[in-house]
């Protein structure tokens, strides 16, 4: 028997008794002529104890370097007083060896395990960067919260199937990565950026509810909550309605929170429409934990002689909008001039303020450069909406209503954080009643907001194409502390309404056909109403183990550009490997 206990398992219970353990040397430290190991490994830390009495052990033991894999086997002692560690599990114990065994010796590793090194590097060593305690501790949440799903929906009827790697394009809006056919000379598959299609046909099979953890890959700009294949949580089922998803949803993610982190969310999730969503946090996605919130100014600003405010107040596509930041007035002229540049990223040209010196002043009492351009009315309908305080100032965001939403729905954000305005704990939220289309601002044509299988809420073709700018969709989003963590909707189970989605965003009969003539003749025999949503696993984990990024939950992620320095790929095929696919490359390989 190589090991009977894990080290970071062995405690006081154990004091006398002989144990075997199994592990990397996670630090090594000499002691006037005894040598102390910190052995680690999945459970902990345990120091094993080397004497020069044994000489035959401790001359060996003097040749163990950091990460070298060892079997020992000794005597649990209690550690004496003034060497315990409270803090740790192991640390009123350590283990008097009497037998060692080197099983394995290893390089200097390039990074220390207990730094933080650069993510490069981290990746390319992956295998030792996940050594650490708290990236093995994320993927043990990761396993809890799977298995916490499993558990639930095994409870609930629902079914887990699996659906095709090699595929034809499903449309999420964004780019496929696709796959040359051998067999078929010159055609390619795409590899699934969700189940989408699938799980629908399911429910035409009569599965009735059907779940898959599964990999969906989107040839994206990627961020740090978004990964080339990520891996979704997908659901779908019959016979129901939004609220049925909704509430069976929510009722999963309070179970994965309760079983997981035992922490208890709201019942039921509060709710939003998008509409107010973007009126009063510039976001799809807000964060309700940030007590910040836009104000609307458009009304007030149509005549102002202030250009910068007339112009976008009078636009049917602008907007007008304040942020008063509570004590705000203290932000230095650099601090300001940093938001200024942030919001920039977002397309915002400027970002005027007012400074509320003293309020009870009026007009004096304030300080701004704007100032001079406003009129009484407009200043005291400012004060008056933003509920301004002494010590606040305003911000304000002037421009395309899309603009000034990206741009003040982020600075709301950012400034929540950089002055610790983020309330503790959990703040879920379902977003309801989007929009069916937006305009893409390039090409002005209509795009699916969410998938074009998404049902509107009116279920009439005919109203639809009267006026598809200002319908809604049976689409839902789960938000949790302002991350998108899930999305989905009811399903359109009607061919000429699905025909007409197709035909708004100009997806033609030929093509409609071409791509998806499959679902369209399914949808012919015999459909359910069904709905579904399917939620992002890696960010849900993220969120509850408190990682910055999805790439701390997700083993073997890859980088901002997509790929992955630990395998080197993506990497170059051989001509032959080309030919037999039947592609020629445009640019000659240079090997
Ligand atoms: P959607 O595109 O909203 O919906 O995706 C569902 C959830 O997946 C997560 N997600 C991602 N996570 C990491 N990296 C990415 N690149 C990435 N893209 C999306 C998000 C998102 O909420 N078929 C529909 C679902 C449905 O209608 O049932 C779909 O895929 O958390
Ligand atoms: P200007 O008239 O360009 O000197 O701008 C006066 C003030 O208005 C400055 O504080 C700018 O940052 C701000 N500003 C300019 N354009 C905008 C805009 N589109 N939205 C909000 N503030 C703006």
């Amino acid at each position: 028997m190589m090991r009977s206990h894990y080290c970071g398992e062995v405690d006081e219970t154990l004091i006398g008794e002989e144990i075997a353990v199994c592990g990397w040397v996670h630090r090594r430290r000499d002691h006037g002529g005894v040598i102390f190991v910190d052995l680690r490994d999945r459970e902990g830390l345990l120091q094993i104890v080397f004497d020069p009495d044994r000489a035959d052990i401790f001359a060996e033991a003097e040749r163990i370097r950091g990460e070298y894999v060892l079997a020992v086997k000794g005597r649990v002692r209690q550690r004496p007083e003034g060497t315990i560690n409270p803090n740790m599990k192991t640390g009123r114990v350590e283990v008097l060896v009497h037998e060692l065994t080197v099983l394995n010796r290893s390089e200097t590793p390039p990074f220390h395990h207990d730094e933080q090194a650069n993510e490069e590097l981290r990746l390319t060593y992956r295998y030792l960067d996940l050594r650490r305690e708290a990236m093995l501790g994320n993927l043990r949440l990761r396993h809890n919260v799977t298995r916490a799903m499993r558990h639930f929906l095994d409870a609930n009827g629902f079914v887990d199937v699996e659906t095709p790697m090699l595929t034809r394009a499903t449309p999420e809006g964004a780019r496929d990565y696709i796959v040359p056919s051998r067999t078929n000379p010159g055609k390619f598959f795409a590899l699934p950026q969700s189940p989408q299609i699938f799980k629908q046909l399911l429910m035409m099979s009569g599965l009735d509810r059907y779940y898959q953890i599964v990999r969906c890959f989107r040839d994206e700009d990627l961020r740090a909550d978004r990964q080339p294949e990520f891996t979704q949580l997908d659901v779908e089922m019959s016979f129901v309605d939004e609220a049925d998803v909704t509430g069976a949803m929510e009722e999963l993610v309070r179970h994965i929170f309760k079983d997981v982190l035992d922490v208890e969310l709201p019942s039921p999730f509060p709710r939003m429409t998008y509409a107010e969503a973007m009126q009063r946090f510039g976001s799809d996605k807000p964060d309700l934990r940030i007590d910040l919130e836009l104000v609307e100014v458009s009304d007030l600003m149509d005549a102002v002689e202030f250009k910068v405010f007339a112009g976008p107040a009078s636009d049917p596509d602008g907007r007008v909008a304040a942020l008063c930041v509570t004590g705000g007035n203290e932000l230095t002229r650099r601090e300001i001039d940093d938001y200024t540049a942030y919001v920039g990223r977002f397309g915002a040209k400027g970002l005027a303020y007012i400074k509320v010196n003293d309020v009870s002043a009026g007009r004096d009492g304030l300080q701004s450069p704007i100032l001079k351009f406003l009129p009484d009315e407009a200043v005291a309908g400012i004060i008056e909406r933003t509920g301004a305080k002494t010590g606040d100032l305003i911000f304000f965001g002037a421009d395309k209503a899309r603009i000034v939403n990206d741009a003040l729905g982020a600075l709301r954000v950012k400034i929540g954080e950089d002055r610790g305005l983020v309330a503790d704990g959990w703040s879920p939220l379902w977003v309801v009643d989007f929009p069916m289309f937006e305009k893409d601002a390039r090409t002005q044509r209509w795009t699916a907001l969410h998938h074009p299988f998404t049902a509107p809420a009116v279920n009439d073709a005919d109203a639809l194409r009267a006026d598809p700018g200002h319908s809604l969709s049976r689409a839902y989003d789960m938000v949790l502390n302002g991350s998108e963590i899930g999305g989905g909707s009811i399903r359109i189970h009607d061919q000429s309404i699905q025909s007409a989605v197709f035909d708004l965003l100009e997806i033609s009969k030929e093509e409609a056909e071409e791509k998806f003539g499959f679902l369209l003749r399914a949808l012919e025999f015999g459909c359910p109403p069904h709905g579904g949503i399917a939620f992002g696993l890696d960010r849900i984990v993220m969120l509850m183990a408190g990682a910055e990024s999805i790439r701390d939950v997700i083993a073997f992620p890859k980088t901002q550009t997509a790929s992955c320095p630990l395998t080197n790929a993506p990497g170059e095929v051989s001509a032959e490997q080309l030919k037999e696919a039947g592609i020629r490359l445009r640019t000659p390989r240079t090997s």
